[in-house]
């Protein structure tokens, strides 16, 4: 297997010289791209050797039949996980002493935005807020906790999930607010770009993946709809 190798640049690879990949198919090979996808996600800009792919996704590679393969480059849900943090003051708070749900829905539309430019490492802008939901209320003193991560992304949408905790002395945590935001990313003329796609790792986050497509074919019949 002695120097064959993939180069990669920016989210081009390039195969070099013909090889073979292991006739084992490795455990990470869920799908056929799955170790392509690993390995731009890991080596932007290493040279990878051949032989680490394996069988699966190196035919895919000749399947395509060209010594160039642009591919869309890939995210974890965990690259952009965001959290942040907030005291509430009085400046904070309504004339019944509660959060301004307007506070915190400025908060929540910031932390969003945050997780979609950490996903995507450009501008974005918010196309919609949907699905928020005040559990229950803060008061002056109480920390706040925001804890925002990318739940699925379409061509150059992402979903971003923002929950919302009161968080105790003792450091206990409840919820008082989930929301989901769809941020879409834009180029310099505000024109929708694509973005990276998402590797889901974990059950927790497919489930949720399943579920914000869900929302999006209900937001989209929505938007057809006119209401
Ligand atoms: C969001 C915006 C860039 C979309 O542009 P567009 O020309 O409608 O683009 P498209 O119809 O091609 O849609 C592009 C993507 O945005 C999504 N999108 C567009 N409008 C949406 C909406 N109202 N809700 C959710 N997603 C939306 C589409 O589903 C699509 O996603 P995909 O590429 O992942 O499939 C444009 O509507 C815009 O600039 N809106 C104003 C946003 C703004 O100013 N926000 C600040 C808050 S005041």
């Amino acid at each position: 297997m002695g120097g064959v190798f993939l180069l990669f640049a920016s989210a081009e690879l390039v195969l070099s010289a013909p090889g073979y990949g292991t006739d084992e198919r490795s455990s990470l090979c869920r799908e056929p791209a799955h170790c392509l996808r690993l390995s731009a996600y890991r080596t932007l800009s290493e040279k990878i050797p051949i032989a680490k792919l394996c069988r699966v996704c190196y035919d895919e590679i000749k399947k395509i039949g060209k010594e160039t393969l642009c591919m869309r480059p890939v995210k974890k849900v965990t690259d952009s996980l965001t959290e942040q943090q907030y005291l509430i003051c009085p400046a904070h708070i309504n004339h019944y002493g509660r959060l301004f749900g307007g506070q915190l829905l400025k908060w929540i539309d910031e932390l969003a935005g945050i997780v979609a430019i950490r996903h995507c490492g450009a501008t974005v802008t918010t196309a919609a807020i949907d699905n928020l939901q005040f559990q229950a209320p803060a008061y002056t003193g109480d920390m706040i906790v925001l804890r925002g991560m990318v739940t699925c992304v379409g061509r150059s949408s992402m979903e971003i999930r923002v929950d919302t905790y009161r968080e105790s002395l003792e450091g206990k945590r409840e919820m008082i607010n989930r929301a989901y935001i769809d941020m879409v990313c834009i180029d310099c003329k505000g024109q929708p770009k694509e973005v990276p796609e998402l590797i889901i790792e974990t059950e927790e986050q497919r489930q949720e993946q399943e579920a914000a497509k869900k929302r999006k074919r209900m937001r989209n019949q929505r938007r057809l709809e006119g209401f």
